[in-house]
């Protein structure tokens, strides 16, 4: 039995669209943060006594994320594993378009991994955080970079990713701060909605084909700190994103009328000279990065809005680590 805590990331250059489905590889490199005070704990235990695996989100019985959590466990300690309870905590919305799903599977694997190495498996003992980035990205891709803390990059290679942190927290004191606009399960799954985007935007191949040059203007940024050149191409970046969302077959459209309002809130700050932009992922909630000086003000823009229910901030945190089960 082991248990595991991994916080969420915010991508600001988005990971959309895979090159190998059944390997679930990124069809692009990403970068984000991860955040320090929202989180996902885990707990995993093997038993032979245990007749199938049981998943436990926030006490409730959770059998429709069960599949996809047990063929995690199997890549992590086999096929032949012992089946598994597996209890999940979180302090944020899940399915909402807040990374739930990257500090949920990379919590898992850590909290798997590691109960493994408590029975005695050299595999498992064996494995470097590089490993468990890519048993966890292969259950969902972002979770890869929840692994890692501070500023990270994942960079999409052909047969594999590669993922690390760029940049420690304390090296550059980003704030987030997240607008929650509307709480409940997001319409489409992102991975579903990536794929349709693949098969039907007609944007796709070219979000594809400049990903390389945004993750080039961010990556020279934070070496930098320059936050208006951060700022400049995370706002194209994630708006290059939701066209491609947009125009896919059905459309894929995630904001909700408040979101909208979040980012003329945003524009409107940053006319007055602030240093704040925004970013949004597979759902409507509004990401808004800022620095420490001025996320009192963006808070207090944010939570003012109609439709918004709630206003959370967060730090830079540190990657997913193993919690004592006492
Ligand atoms: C919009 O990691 O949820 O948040 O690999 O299918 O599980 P799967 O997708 P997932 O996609 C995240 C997409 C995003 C952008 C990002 O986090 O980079």
């Amino acid at each position: 039995m082991a248990t595991a805590q991994a916080q969420p990331n915010i991508a600001l250059i988005k990971y959309w669209g895979k090159r190998d489905v059944c390997r679930n590889l990124p069809a692009v490199g990403s970068l984000s943060l991860t955040l320090a005070t929202l989180w996902t704990r885990m707990k995993v235990e093997f038993s032979t006594d245990i007749e199938a695996d049981r998943l436990l989100v926030d006490g409730e019985i959770a059998a429709a994320m069960l599949p996809r959590v047990s063929r995690c466990l199997d890549q992590v300690a086999g096929c032949d594993r012992p089946h598994a309870l597996i209890e999940s905590d979180c302090n944020f919305p899940i399915a909402a378009g807040l990374a739930s799903s990257a500090s949920a599977f990379a919590a898992l694997v850590v909290a798997a991994n590691e109960a493994c190495i408590e029975a005695g498996n050299i595999v498992a003992a064996s494995r470097t955080t590089l490993d468990l980035a890519r048993l966890a990205g292969a259950a969902s891709g972002s979770a890869a970079r929840s692994l890692f803390g501070g500023i990270v990059e994942l960079v999409a290679g052909d047969a594999r990713i590669n993922v690390a942190t760029m940049k420690q927290p304390p090296a550059w004191p980003l704030r987030v701060v997240v607008a929650v606009t509307e709480r409940g399960h997001k319409p489409v799954a992102s991975g579903d909605a990536m794929i349709l985007s693949e098969k039907s935007s007609p944007f796709y191949s070219s979000w594809v084909r400049n990903q390389d040059q945004d993750l080039e203007v961010a990556r020279s940024a934070v070496e930098t700190r320059d936050f208006a050149q951060l700022a400049a191409v995370s706002e194209h970046n994630c708006l290059k994103m939701h066209s491609v969302m947009w125009t896919s077959r059905p459309p894929v459209v995630y904001w909700k009328p408040a979101t909208l309002a979040c980012m003329e809130a945003i524009r409107a700050l940053q006319s007055e000279g602030q240093p704040v932009f925004f970013t949004m992922d597979a759902g409507p909630q509004v990401k808004a990065i800022c620095l420490p000086d001025n996320e009192a003000q963006v808070m207090k823009t944010l939570s003012e809005i109609e439709g918004v229910e709630t206003v959370m901030s967060s730090g830079l945190g540190t990657g997913a680590c193993l919690l004592d089960d006492a």
